[in-house]
């Protein structure tokens, strides 16, 4: 089993630098059941390696992740693990949040949750009352902590005077060919990510190997790169991203090659000259 690298956040959480993601296990907004002990193996498989960083949401596959998450991870010691979800950004009501926290539980199968993050924005709900009932959801610990995903500087700001609990965490997508033009947010790299570094927020990488889609022939800095530490070009885009001061990536891996290739992605170092090469590679 390897030790993957941990960061501290605000003096009260520990974030491994590489956890797992689940989008698309069990199915995309619907459920699928075709290959529940497919996902609940890879699951296990990745706890069992190391990992100890479940990324789900209440909306993957309409509930049934976070249930099959629940299975995995049943033979697990809980207080060893982190399991982070999220309330979908079309329940932002004070009572809807509420309610989305106790549905997540149900389907983990457990008491408490360890993140919880507010998965979008929506100007249709007031930060205010979304704040109001994570604030409670905190007081009662039936979460440990909270954090935001696909927010805008201004509305992380905005958060901020909403509560006296640290921000734990902003989920963008964020990878090596990613860096300012995501789906939901700009400015990841300019704007969102120094902000939040300089707030103490760690910032969880969704979408952090592109899918699994990287096309050798447009980018040989990072092939040249592979082949200089004997890593995949999966493995340098994946060490680039989490030696990034509060970075931490998510990437969905069930392929237990993958799953091996991305946590032996966090047991090297490379020079500080190669990564700045990797930096200016999309800018
Ligand atoms: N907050 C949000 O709005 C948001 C949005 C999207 C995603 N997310 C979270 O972020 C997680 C990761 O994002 P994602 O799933 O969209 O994209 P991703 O992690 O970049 O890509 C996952 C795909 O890459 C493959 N893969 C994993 N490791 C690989 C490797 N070393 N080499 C080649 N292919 C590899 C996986 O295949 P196998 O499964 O076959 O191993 C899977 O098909 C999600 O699962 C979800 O938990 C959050």
């Amino acid at each position: 089993m390897s030790t993957i690298p941990e960061i501290r956040i605000h003096d009260q959480l520990s974030l491994p630098k590489l956890g797992i993601g689940t989008w698309e296990m069990g199915g995309r907004q619907k459920q699928d059941i075709q290959l529940d002990n497919h996902w609940i193996n890879a699951l296990m498989y990745a706890l069992d390696a190391g990992i100890r960083h479940i990324d789900t949401a209440a909306i993957y596959g309409g509930g049934h992740t976070e249930e099959l998450v629940g299975r995995a991870i049943k033979g697990f010691k809980r207080e060893q693990l982190l399991i982070t979800t999220k309330v979908s950004g079309d329940n932002l009501g004070r009572d809807m949040v509420r309610a989305s926290a106790e549905k997540s539980l149900k389907r983990l199968e457990t008491d408490y949750i360890d993140l919880f993050l507010v998965h979008w924005p929506n100007p249709a709900f007031p930060l205010s009352e979304t704040m109001a009932a994570i604030n409670q959801l905190l007081a009662q610990k039936t979460i440990r902590h909270f954090g935001l995903s696909n927010f805008p500087v201004h509305l992380i700001r905005e958060v901020m005077q909403l509560t006296d609990a640290p921000i734990m965490t902003n989920q963008i997508e964020f990878n090596l060919l990613t860096r300012n033009k995501g789906s939901y947010n700009t400015g990841m790299e300019a704007e969102i990510i120094p902000f939040c570094q300089q707030n103490g927020i760690s910032v969880t990488a969704w979408r952090p190997v592109m899918k699994g889609l990287l096309d050798p022939q447009r980018w040989p800095l990072i092939v040249s790169l592979a082949r200089k530490y004997d890593r995949t070009v999966f493995q340098i885009a994946l060490n680039w991203l989490i030696s990034k001061p509060l970075v931490v990536a998510i990437p969905k891996m069930s392929d237990k090659k993958h799953i091996d290739e991305n946590i032996a992605a966090t047991q090297f170092v490379m020079q500080i000259h190669d990564h700045m090469l990797l930096d200016e590679m999309c800018n």
